[in-house]
């Protein structure tokens, strides 16, 4: 939704929004909150219906109960008319089980408000039954939409989006089969936050940036996520799939993509996925010796002490990847990517780090030049951070680096909406510019399978780090052998 005018029309949207999944966490923590504060916020269309579905049976009553306790944990404020919006329907999309009760469930929907609704179908399930349930949604004929208006269904496919470029070509082609590229929306909820749209904004509004973006400027680039907790509950998936899958090929690669990818012609779809595609196709992909001197990977001690993780598991709760691309602008200049769990606090942000200049004028009153950085602060204290040089007061000439500071608290007084509140509101209006296209996703794996391969065989050994640090002493190791150091993710400012 890029413009104010869609809000209007979204009021008049007739949907059908379908949830598989209905009862697990996506859905209770993100989904349902999210729907609960569009309606709150009156951004969601005037008939619109949720139809829960799951295995677990539960009366449609039973489940609003349900949907207002995980809401209500969040938010204290009670909308009985929106948990009216909200229906149940016991049935497994994956074994094709009562998938037929669902159709009718739409049908007199459509009879009830007399036209026809459009049809979200949002793939809450778990990634090793998704090619089933789209194979299911298929044969019971869910694919395709209304006969009045033509109007196609649209499905929500949430990541993992495979396990390797092998597995997402197949899950890309069971898609295929029955969705149009225009009617499959991949989320990586990152893209739906606030501050990472910002980045467009940041980088494309101000011109006084974007001159100074390319190599001849720019010395190198730290991208981070740090969590604080970790693994929770989630050790069966977790163990499995490890911090590169996990965080790496989406968050983190979309990230590297938004912060190096040339402007947009305009701004749709279209162009912004075109330049996308241009910068993250140029990722060099790592040698087997790179990977092995170029990446880190690590597992927070105690991990395999964690519930449901293999004891003798060698998977990565921390992983570092140091990137490069080959397009012009960015010769030479180095990418670090790092994630990790159980590290010293919650920090997603991007420094930028510039070159050093080496001022003749100054040159007797620094030691070493201080060089200039921004930091993008995504979450939390979000803002944007440029660090600069000036002269200390004083009677005698000293130089120190201060910090000056955009916060979004104090700068806008309103609230920023959830990641997925945006997502969905997108969905429901039809627009895929914050969505992954299967190009994309294709070509981020090509990034990832050849150091995942190499990690595989062990290589480079796995780096037991402690809980609460920052992660192995071999990410250190790392960049310092490069003459860098790690600058502070977090920025001092926006704590207010
Ligand atoms: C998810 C990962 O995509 O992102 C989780 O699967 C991670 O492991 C989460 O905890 C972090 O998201 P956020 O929005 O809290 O930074």
């Amino acid at each position: 939704m890029s413009l104010p005018q869609d809000i209007k029309r979204i009021k008049y949207l007739p949907t059908a929004f379908v949830i598989f999944g209905a009862t697990g966490d996506l859905a209770q923590n993100r989904i349902f909150p999210a729907l609960f504060k569009l309606y709150k916020s009156g951004l969601l269309p005037d008939q619109f219906k949720v139809i829960s579905c799951a295995r677990t049976k539960h009366t449609s009553q039973e489940f609003r109960e349900i949907a207002e306790r995980s809401i209500s944990e969040k938010d204290k404020e009670k909308f009985p008319a929106f948990y009216q919006k909200i229906e149940y329907l016991p049935l497994d999309v994956a074994q094709d089980l009562n998938l037929p009760a669902l159709a009718q469930k739409i049908d007199s929907f459509e009879k009830g408000i007399n036209t026809c609704p459009q049809r979200i179908f949002y793939m809450a399930i778990s990634p090793a039954i998704l090619e089933d349930a789209v194979g299911n949604l298929a044969k019971n004929n869910l694919h395709v939409g209304c006969k009045i208006h033509n109007n196609k269904p649209r499905i929500i496919i949430e990541k993992p989006f495979g396990q390797d470029l092998k597995s997402a070509k197949s899950l890309n082609n069971q898609l295929a089969q029955f969705f149009s590229e225009e009617q499959i929306y991949r989320i990586d909820h990152y893209l739906g936050k606030e501050t990472i749209q910002n980045i467009f904004a940041f980088r494309f509004a101000n011109d006084i940036f974007e001159s100074l973006w390319n190599n001849k400027y720019i010395d190198h680039l730290q991208i981070t996520t740090a969590e604080y907790v970790g693994v929770e509950k989630r050790g069966e998936f977790y163990d499995k799939t490890g911090a590169l899958r996990d965080i790496t090929q989406n968050h983190l690669l979309q990230l590297l993509t938004l912060v190096t990818m040339d402007e947009p012609q305009r701004f749709e779809p279209k162009s912004i996925e075109d330049k996308k595609l241009e910068v993250i196709s140029s990722i060099k992909k790592l040698t087997a010796h790179e990977v092995a001197t170029s990446t880190v990977r690590g597992q927070y001690e105690g991990y395999l002490r964690e519930e449901k993780i293999n004891p003798a598991s060698q998977i990565e709760t921390y992983a570092l990847i140091k990137l490069a691309i080959s397009l012009k602008r960015w010769q030479g200049v180095p990418f670090y990517l790092r994630t990790g769990k159980k590290l010293t606090g919650k920090v997603t942000s991007i420094i930028v780090q510039f070159k050093p200049k080496t001022h003749q004028f100054f040159k007797n009153f620094w030691q070493k030049p201080l060089p200039n950085h921004i930091t993008i602060q995504i979450q939390p204290n979000e803002g944007i951070g440029i660090r600069l040089v000036s002269k200390k007061p004083g009677l005698t000439t000293q130089l120190e680096p201060v910090d000056m500071e955009f916060c979004y608290k104090t700068s806008f007084d309103v609230p920023q909406p959830e990641a997925y509140e945006r997502l969905l509101l997108d969905v429901i209006s039809e627009d895929q510019s914050l969505f992954l296209s299967q190009k994309i996703i294709e070509e981020s794996w090509k990034v990832i399978d050849p150091i995942r391969q190499v990690w595989s065989s062990g290589n480079p050994p796995l780096s037991i780090y402690k809980p609460g640090s920052w992660g192995p002493a071999q990410a250190d190791k790392l960049i310092e052998a490069d003459g860098r150091q790690w600058l502070a993710p977090i920025l001092t400012i926006c704590k207010i």
